[in-house]
This record gives C-alpha cells, sequence and structure tokens, in this order.
C-alpha cells in the first residue's frame, strides 16, 4: 500500500489561516502588527522566487512587510548599516536576511548583526545556542516546520528513533536539538548522519522517522528505509527545467514507507510559515519590552 501523504501546502494553508485570525486580534486589540523586513543582495533567480513568496505570504496573514532589494555590488559596510537601521526600527520586528550572499559579504558577520531578538530565521548564535541549552527563543524555520508537519500529522516523536541525514546548521543541527528536547514534539532518539557517516543505508533503515537534507537529489533510496517509516523530504535541488527535486526517491520509497512528504508540497510551505508564525512571535515578545 502506497504511503499516506505528509502534505505541506494543505497543512500551510491551514496554519496560515489560524495565524491571520491571531494578528487580526493583536490589532485589533490595538497590539502592533507584525512587521518583516526582507533584504535580498543581488538578483540570483531563485533568491528573487523565495523573497516574493515570503512577502506574499506576509500579505495573506497581515503581516507588513518591507523589501529591501539591494544591487549585486552593495558592500558589506552598506550591508550592515542598513541592518543596524532595521534593528532599531519599531515597526520592524523580524528582520531576514536572504541568503547567500554575494562572494565578498562574510555571511557569518551580517547573520551575527541582525538583532537576536528580531532574528526571525533563527541563525543567530545566541538563538542558536538557548535553542541548545533547552530554552528557544527563535528556532530556525525549516526544523519547525519539519516538527510541525510531523505533529500535524500525529506522528509519534516521543521515543521514536529519527534519523537525519545533513548537519548544516540552518536545518540538520536545529532539527536534532528540537527533536531531542524534552517534552512535546521531543523526545526522540535522534542520530546524524552525514558525508563521512559509515554505512548510511545500515543508519537509515533504523529509523521510525527518517529526514533527508542532504541536497543529493533522489539519494535516499527504497532500501535505504523500513517499512512503514515515516520519510520527511528537506531536499529542494533545483532543475535546468525550473523544477524542485527532492533528495528522496519518491516513487520507490513511497511503496516501503507509512508516510511521505512529497517535493514541492511538503516542506517548503512549512518553511514560509514558520517564518510568519516567528515574526508574529517577535512582535510579541518586542511589544512586552
Ligand atoms: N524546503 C526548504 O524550505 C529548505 C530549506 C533549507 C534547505 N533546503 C534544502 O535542503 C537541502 C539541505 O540544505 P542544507 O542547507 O542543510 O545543505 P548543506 O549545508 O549543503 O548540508 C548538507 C548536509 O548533507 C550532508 N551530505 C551531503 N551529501 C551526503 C551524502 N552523500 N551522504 C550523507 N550526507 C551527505 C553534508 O555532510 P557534510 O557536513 O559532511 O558535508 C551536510 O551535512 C538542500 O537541498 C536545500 O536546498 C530546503
Amino acid at each position: 500500500m502506497p504511503a499516506r501523504l505528509i502534505d505541506g501546502r494543505a497543512l500551510a494553508a491551514v496554519m496560515q489561516a489560524e495565524l491571520a485570525q491571531r494578528v487580526a486580534e493583536q490589532v485589533s486589540t490595538g497590539g502592533p502588527r507584525p512587521g518583516l523586513a526582507a533584504i535580498q543582495v543581488g538578483s540570483r533567480q531563485d533568491s528573487t522566487r523565495y523573497v516574493r513568496g515570503k512577502i506574499r505570504a506576509c500579505e495573506k496573514v497581515g503581516i507588513a512587510s518591507f523589501h529591501h532589494p539591494l544591487p549585486e555590488s552593495t558592500s558589506q559596510a552598506e550591508l550592515l548599516r542598513l541592518i543596524e537601521k532595521l534593528n532599531g526600527d519599531a515597526s520592524v520586528h523580524g528582520i531576514l536576511v536572504q541568503l547567500p550572499l554575494p562572494p565578498h559579504i562574510d555571511e557569518s558577520v551580517v547573520i551575527r548583526a541582525v538583532a537576536p531578538h528580531k532574528d526571525v530565521d533563527g541563525f543567530h548564535p545566541e538563538n542558536l545556542g538557548l535553542l541548545a541549552a533547552g530554552t528557544p527563543r527563535f528556532v530556525a524555520c525549516t526544523p519547525l516546520g519539519v516538527q510541525q508537519l510531523l505533529l500535524r500529522h500525529d506522528v509519534p516523536i516521543a521515543g521514536a528513533k529519527v534519523v537525519i541525514v545533513g548537519r548544516s546548521t540552518i536545518v540538520g543541527k536545529p532539527l536534532a536539538l528540537l527533536l531531542m528536547r524534552k517534552g512535546e514534539g521531543g523526545d526522540a532518539t535522534v542520530t546524524v548522519a552525514h558525508s563521512r557517516s559509515r554505512d548510511l543505508p545500515g543508519i537509515t533503515r533504523g529509523a521510525d522517522i527518517l529526514v533527508a537534507a542532504l541536497g543529493q537529489p533522489g539519494y535516499i533510496t527504497a532500501d535505504m528505509v523500513k517499512p512503514g517509516a515515516v520519510v520527511i523530504d528537506v531536499g529542494t535541488t533545483p532543475t535546468a527545467d525550473g523544477r524542485l527535486v527532492g533528495d528522496v526517491d519518491f516513487d520507490r520509497v513511497r511503496e516501503v514507507a507509512g508516510a511521505i512528504s512529497p517535493v514541492p508540497g511538503g516542506v517548503g510551505p512549512m518553511t514560509i510559515t514558520m517564518l510568519l508564525y516567528n515574526t508574529h512571535r517577535a512582535s510579541q515578545i518586542q511589544s512586552v519590552g
């Protein structure tokens, strides 16, 4: 029997409608309208598409968005000056710097320049540290989206064996920290695999929940999946004809897995949704001082 589909697009629509209601209530009771500033340096097509999608999503839920498209030639100092200005702007609760940045700009310096209480991407070391300490403030949007996909599809996480393939600071590492936390949405037994892991199929076959976040199209094949396992595909690799492909061999793995998320329409829409959630939370945190 083919696996149950874990539909991120449908869940994102439900969660965005829920959020729109909360934002409307906040504004109608005199609270702040959440505001997100989106900075894009250069004109990479994929970045333009992502930023446009995020701004459109803001509009749908009633979050104000402030788009800052900057030329490719923007210097690091100029970018840092804009971030400094936005850090001090009370109408901006969240700041998003679309990655990757051009090679003449040091991403880690830029990430550290965003005020931690406006870091709705959850990339700042202070926010990563808070997550590691078990007291998260802003968690990166893709890991949060994966956790919500599991929770809202009633996938048992507590006690489950989770294998995450990929150890990046924006996906694999924070997801591992999130799913091993004590309490709801956590308590999993987490293994993180990467390009130096030995016997990857042996590791992935032990997973009740397998998360693929490697950026290698179709790498996770049916023989790497335990029958009945839940498979979440984070991978998004653009093809020459403009499609996005995941890290999982979807057609074959769905014959083995118990549930599976597609690409597109799985983790991607949830990542955007969690950015909106983080921005709303930022406005709440900042309005209480
Ligand atoms: N849907 C979304 O919203 C969303 C958001 C973010 C990212 N993504 C996608 O998710 C994928 C991963 O993104 P990322 O930023 O985490 O990528 P990344 O920084 O390139 O990290 C990839 C990770 O996968 C590991 N890896 C690569 N090849 C492997 C192999 N053959 N076997 C085992 N491990 C392997 C790497 O190991 P090493 O550490 O040893 O090099 C690394 O830890 C990409 O396709 C990206 O586009 C999607």
